[in-house]
């Protein structure tokens, strides 16, 4: 459905946290590549040209009519939200109406757009207070064109404090990325001075995207991990009727509840938290690749990448002991949540949330680690897991079939051995083998483990010297 864009009433514009919308060449692309995917395009083509100080963005979402463009770069206009009330219930990227207005004001702004359903394409180009100049007829495909020139040409002083160009370019790449990621569905063809710099590939699901962006991982590397949470009981629930974007970029129908505050509980009947949120994970086999750094910990929110100091500190937590000393995980999570549980409006570029229950989300984002890295036949891809036990089962019988494909399936598991699994510490292990001199095979009830005896020998002597330890009283000297 196509909305018209309106001015929001003052009483809105005074609670939105605009400030500084376009401080770089990457927040032109963000903002524009933004408006793409709340256009619901699936195809976005970027061209930049640094020596021009020029951007432009070309999709193939709804596209605008003539009405719609000649207030796009007006102040405070959106299509996005209408009332104060909305900007506790946002679901698309944008809803300041504030980017198309700042890019007038900074830059020379023209927009090419023609809705999906005419077969008039239109050209406009803006004055800096955003209101149209030129209005032609255009023939174009439908979807939008907005082309941004000479950024910050009236603002030297602007230009001056920029980064070199260099590093603005690799801000651009960054920024398309992480969008590229919490948006899998998207093609993306990114052009440098006209001549191709990069592209993404849409995939189902951002385990695709990654490989794409961290050139050393595999896809086969990557454990993905999509689990149902319920929103905390007491927090305001879903309005009726109100619709939420889905990794997968379809617009999917949320709960059926009343919105109730903060403070009270809300208006089910069953008073049963709801399962509307979505905890998307993306986790790089501990064993298989890590960083020095921890510069691969992302965590984004209904479409948005965003900083959360804390809940990256809980996937560090909680990956901490998977991992060698020193080395750090890559991770992906992604929170598809009412939005009624973020406060958006903290941050002109949006980068800082402040999301309700944190804590809750934190136990969640656990729990679903902990259940990732719980390799089982179930939770790895079949391939990669057989090639890995294949690869350390180099055993003399040369024509012993093992049989890995039905000695792995899962067993059908009681109550009791279920809960033997969760509990580590009740697993009642059996050594049959020796690997490589290095490894001891070792076989329980529903499956097996390789145990790398360095690491074995280095926690029973841990365990020895905790047994052994005493607390003395200091000597006076
Ligand atoms: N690529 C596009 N395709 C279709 N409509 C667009 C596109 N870009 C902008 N628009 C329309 O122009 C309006 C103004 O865009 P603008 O980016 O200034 O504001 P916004 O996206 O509503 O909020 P924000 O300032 O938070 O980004 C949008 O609400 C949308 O209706
Ligand atoms: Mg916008």
């Amino acid at each position: 459905m196509i909305v018209n864009i309106q001015t929001l009433p003052t009483d809105v514009v005074n609670l939105i946290a605009a400030g500084e919308v376009i401080d770089s060449f990457a927040a032109v692309v963000r903002e524009l590549a933004e408006n793409a995917l709340d256009a619901n395009a699936t195809r976005i083509a970027i061209a930049v040209f640094p020596d021009l100080w020029r951007v432009r963005v070309a999709d193939n979402g709804t596209g605008m009519d003539l009405t719609n463009l000649q207030n796009a770069a007006s102040p405070h206009s959106t299509s996005k939200i209408r009332s104060k009330d909305d900007l506790y219930k946002i679901t698309s990227l944008g809803f300041r109406g504030e980017a198309l207005h700042s890019l007038a004001a900074l830059a020379d702004l023209e927009i090419c757009s023609r809705r999906v359903d005419t077969i008039e394409g239109w050209r406009v180009t803006y004055n800096t207070q955003g209101e149209p100049v030129e209005i032609e007829t255009v023939a174009i495909a439908p979807g939008t064109v907005v082309t941004v020139s000479n950024l910050f040409g009236n603002w030297s002083m602007r230009r001056q404090g920029l980064p070199t160009i260099t590093q603005q370019l690799r801000l651009i790449q960054t920024t398309i990325q992480q969008i590229a990621l919490c948006h899998p569905h998207i093609t993306w063809q990114v052009k440098q001075n006209d001549h191709p710099w990069f592209t993404i590939s849409p995939g189902t699901s951002s385990r695709h995207i990654l490989p794409q962006i961290i050139k050393q991982v595999r896809l086969s590397d990557l454990q993905e991990l999509i689990v149902d949470v319920p929103t905390p009981l007491g927090s305001r629930e879903w309005g009726d009727g109100e619709m939420g974007r889905w990794e997968d970029g379809e617009m999917g129908r949320w709960g059926d509840k009343q919105l109730t505050t903060n403070n009270q509980q809300p208006t089910t009947n069953n008073q049963q938290p709801t399962t509307n949120n979505k905890l998307s994970l993306v986790l790089g086999l501990p064993d298989r690749c890590h960083r020095h750094r921890a510069d691969w910990v992302r965590v984004a929110t209904n479409g948005r990448l965003v900083r959360s100091p804390e809940l990256e500190q809980t996937i560090l937590s909680a990956m901490a002991r998977t991992l060698p000393r020193d080395r750090y995980p890559i991770c992906f999570l992604h929170l598809h949540i009412c939005p009624s549980q973020i406060d958006w409006n903290r941050h002109p570029a949006k980068a800082e949330i402040y999301l309700h229950s944190l804590s809750y989300w934190q136990e969640q984002v656990t729990k679903s680690i902990e259940q990732a890295l719980r390799i089982s036949a179930t939770h790895l891809p079949e391939a990669s897991h057989l090639h890995r036990v294949e690869k350390l089962l180099k055993v003399s019988e040369e024509k012993a079939g093992y049989h890995l494909n039905r000695s792995v399936q899962p067993t059908p598991q009681t109550n009791l051995e279920h809960q033997k699994i969760t509990e580590l510490e009740l697993i009642e292990l059996r050594a049959i083998a020796q690997v490589h001199n290095r490894y001891i095979l070792a076989e329980h009830p529903t499956g097996m483990w390789l145990i790398e005896q360095h690491i074995a020998h280095e926690r029973v002597l841990y365990e020895q010297i905790c047994d052994r330890w005493q607390l003395l009283p200091l000597e006076p000297p």
